[in-house]
């Protein structure tokens, strides 16, 4: 594999009062900044929405990862396109057509991406590939930070990336949950290179060190330096 990791703290684990200095605080190590943004219904929990992603754009110059866990993305998934966020993941859970959607992100300046939640198999969705820049595979159940990483799910990882490896597609295979030092090398083994991490970078003293030490760790296992 010749591509780099991409790292994307996610800010559900940064102090929100200060959401701007949390971003900065990470600028030149970071990749992405991971946004999840959930409604309290498509998961039960409730984080922030569209008028917030459009006052964090101007507080930094990280791309934005947005990971929407929200019923009715298509009503709403192109918004965050062009507040200017740079991927915008939907779930496939909660969604009737996905290509259809990715389509609307493309033709609204995102990358568009598919999310895979836990108890979701991936099968049916692989022939979308190709309609798709980046998959997220959760390796938790959506809907909390903090939980502890699932390797049985790096099984769909497995399956998606020797899916884009078949079609010679240009797909990043994220995953997200429980991602931290002692995780992220089996996923980047497994065929995962983009990494959520939101515990483990905000968790840590110094969370843009945080993030070049597991840039490192996947890199190694990528291949790459
Ligand atoms: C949970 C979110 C994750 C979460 C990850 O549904 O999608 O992005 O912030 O948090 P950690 O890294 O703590 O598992
Ligand atoms: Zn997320």
């Amino acid at each position: 594999m010749e591509r780099s990791p991409i790292i994307a703290p996610s800010i559900l684990a940064s102090d929100f009062s200060r959401l701007g200095e949390e971003v900065r605080a990470i600028e030149g190590a970071a990749d992405w900044v991971h946004v999840d943004v959930m409604d309290n219904h498509f998961v039960p929990n409730l984080t922030l929405g569209l008028p917030i992603v459009q006052s964090l754009r101007k507080a930094t110059t990280i791309p934005f990862d947005v990971h929407l866990m929200i019923t009715d993305p298509e009503r709403w998934a192109p918004g965050y396109a062009e507040a200017g966020a740079y991927n915008v993941t939907f779930h496939a859970e909660a969604c009737e057509n996905p290509v259809a959607l990715a389509k609307a992100l493309r033709a609204a300046g995102a990358k568009a991406g598919l999310a895979i939640d836990r108890d979701t198999p991936v099968e049916p969705y692989l022939e979308l590939l190709p309609y798709l820049d980046t998959v997220l595979i959760m390796t938790i159940k959506a809907g909390f930070g903090g939980q502890a990483f699932m390797p049985e799910m790096l099984a769909k990882v497995r399956d998606v990336r020797r899916r884009i490896a078949v079609g010679g597609l240009e797909v990043r295979v994220e995953v997200d949950g429980g991602i931290a030092a002692d995780t992220i090398e089996q996923a980047a083994e497994a065929g995962a290179d983009a990494f959520v991490a939101g515990t483990a970078v905000y968790g840590a003293a110094d969370p843009a060190e945080a993030v070049r030490k597991l840039r490192a760790l996947a890199a190694a296992k990528m291949g790459v330096a």
